[in-house]
């Protein structure tokens, strides 16, 4: 570990992220790793500074369920374990874990009964999260209990001889009411981590690295107009200067003015950057195709085209690309049918680092969407451009339901610009995860003065979200919907109707395509 910091083991639960993100609140350094990474870990490494497991579907019943060897933790560093790693550390030491009669789901009220590290400054009792099927039925005597409820007789224990605790319940979901201190407790009181994992701490260090890494080497870069891409592309700036060649294609597809707005932005943070005007060429490619996966194709691969095409441009010798990956996009989790060492990859640009053989640089990759924002905010990028919605790479291409014309991307930029300039000056922008306008293919009847008309459906959409997987849908006031909607219609030529989406994701997704 370059970093001290806090190991978690992901044994597969929903929750796993939630953990590191409390982790990172608390400005204290962590990484997810998959459950059978255990056996490679160095555990004497003075960087760690303690360990906590995840819970998981399985059951620690289960013949087939994951039985790492944890004595290479146990004794030698702090070890925290998080219901299936509770259960674990009982099994283990031959405690009984045994089928709930009912799966316990749900807020449950938890007493403390000895005085305890783990649970110091939290009330008696105080309110926890429950969420399993196994429990945890009797504890060996080499452990003391901790901690009960009505239902269960141990909803948390400590390892008399080690710094080693297992809890049934599951802190870091903010139902615990007090679960972030709890966890504050085992990693500053008990793991004794520094918080210093700030984003100043993280740009200094990063860059250092970037430096000594990159040295004289030269690095190609798309920029998106995204938050991450953005901030990436900063730190590489800071690190090697003009060494950075940053590329932006426009594809036609993006919202109005957004390309003139993007390179303003680019080039007032001092950024080296070649635009590309691609529209034509976007336009040409989607003719007449209206398959949203199809689209999707075409859109990635008339961009990898033209990006190898530009990068080719450049004079200098470029062995690198950058890439502004963050941290959900690299973890390796484990999947609820079994361990998997496959890494997500997700990159809007997939595919280009092979086809390019350049080796690739993410400054970001260890850093959740939040901590991005901070470090962009603490290099000085603009507060308007770090608060931007999420834009999917395809833009228009998917929100232009069936084929895609440059007349139909007109209608829908004015329909969309309305939308996003409302919720602006509303002050909803900031409370919205995402926005947009949809162009629907979808032809109505109308009547505008005396005229009948047969145009277009604009649908309006909004959610909440915390990172797209699950999206509620936003209750924007009925006033501000009908003042959008009346001025949709009085300016946007081709507009007759508006209406607003009131799904959630799952079963619907955010967008439509
Ligand atoms: P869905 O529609 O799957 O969207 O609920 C979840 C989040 O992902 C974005 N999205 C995409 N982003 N390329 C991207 O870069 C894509 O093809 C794509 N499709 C969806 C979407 O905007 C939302 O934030």
């Amino acid at each position: 570990m370059a970093h001290s910091s806090i190991l978690i083991f992901d044994f597969g639960s929903q929750y796993t992220q939630l953990i590191a993100r409390c982790v990172r609140e608390m400005q204290v350094y962590c990484e997810i790793l998959p459950w059978n990474r255990i056996d490679e870990i160095n555990f004497s490494d003075e960087n760690i500074k303690g360990v906590i497991l995840s819970g998981s579907p399985f059951s620690v019943r289960q013949e087939d369920s994951p039985h790492p060897d944890l004595s290479r933790i146990q004794g030698i560093k702090p070890l925290l374990g998080v219901c299936y790693g509770a259960q674990l550390l009982a099994q283990n030491a031959g405690g009984n874990v045994s089928a709930s009669d009912m799966r316990e789901y749900g807020r449950a009220q938890i007493d403390s009964i000895s005085d305890n590290i783990l649970f110091q400054g939290l009330a008696n009792p105080t309110e926890v999260w429950m969420s399993h099927a196994d429990t945890i039925a009797s504890i060996p005597d080499s452990f003391e209990l901790i901690a009960t409820t009505a239902s269960i007789p141990v909803a948390a224990f400590k390892i008399k001889e080690e710094s080693s605790y297992g809890i049934q319940f599951h802190p870091e979901v903010t139902h615990s009411k007090e679960g972030r201190m709890l966890l504050r407790n085992f990693v500053i009181d008990i793991c004794g981590c520094i918080q210093d994992f700030t984003p100043e701490h993280f740009i200094n260090e990063t860059l250092a690295d970037l430096k000594s890494k990159l040295n004289k080497d030269h690095v190609v870069m798309a920029l998106s107009g995204g938050v991450d891409s953005t901030v990436a592309a900063v730190l590489l700036h800071q690190a090697i200067g003009i060494q950075l060649h940053c590329i932006v294609v426009d594809n036609g597809l993006m919202r109005k003015n957004e390309m003139d707005q993007v390179i303003d932005n680019y080039k007032h943070l001092g950024l080296n950057i070649k635009a590309v005007d691609a529209k034509k060429k976007f336009y040409l490619a989607l003719l007449g195709v209206a398959d949203p996966e199809q689209k999707r194709k075409i859109i990635g691969r008339t961009f990898i085209e033209i990006f190898d095409e530009e990068a080719h441009k450049i004079t200098e010798d470029i062995k690198w690309l950058g890439q502004g990956t963050i941290y959900p996009d690299v973890i390796e989790s484990v999947s609820v049918n079994g361990p998997s060492a496959t890494i997500k990859s997700h990159h809007n640009v997939g595919g280009l680092p092979e086809r390019m053989h350049m080796k690739v640089v993410e400054p970001l990759r260890m850093l959740f969407k939040d901590e991005v924002r901070k470090v962009g905010a603490a290099l000085g990028i603009d507060n308007n451009l770090l608060k931007r919605h999420p834009f999917p790479g395809p833009g228009f291409g998917v929100r232009i339901l069936g084929d895609i014309t440059e007349a139909k991307v007109k209608i829908l930029q004015e329909a969309d610009a309305i939308y996003t300039d409302n919720l602006l000056e509303s002050g909803w922008y900031d409370k919205i995860w995402q926005a947009g306008a949809i162009l629907t293919p979808i032809k109505s009847v109308g009547v505008m003065g005396d005229e009948r008309t047969y145009e277009n459906v604009i649908a309006l959409r909004a959610v909440h979200s915390t990172d797209g997987m699950t999206a509620d849908w936003v209750h924007i006031p009925y006033d501000l919907l009908a003042k959008i909607s009346s001025e949709i219609i009085n300016r946007v030529k081709g507009v007759n109707r508006v209406v607003y989406d009131i799904s959630s994701k799952p079963p619907a997704t955010i967008e439509w395509e």
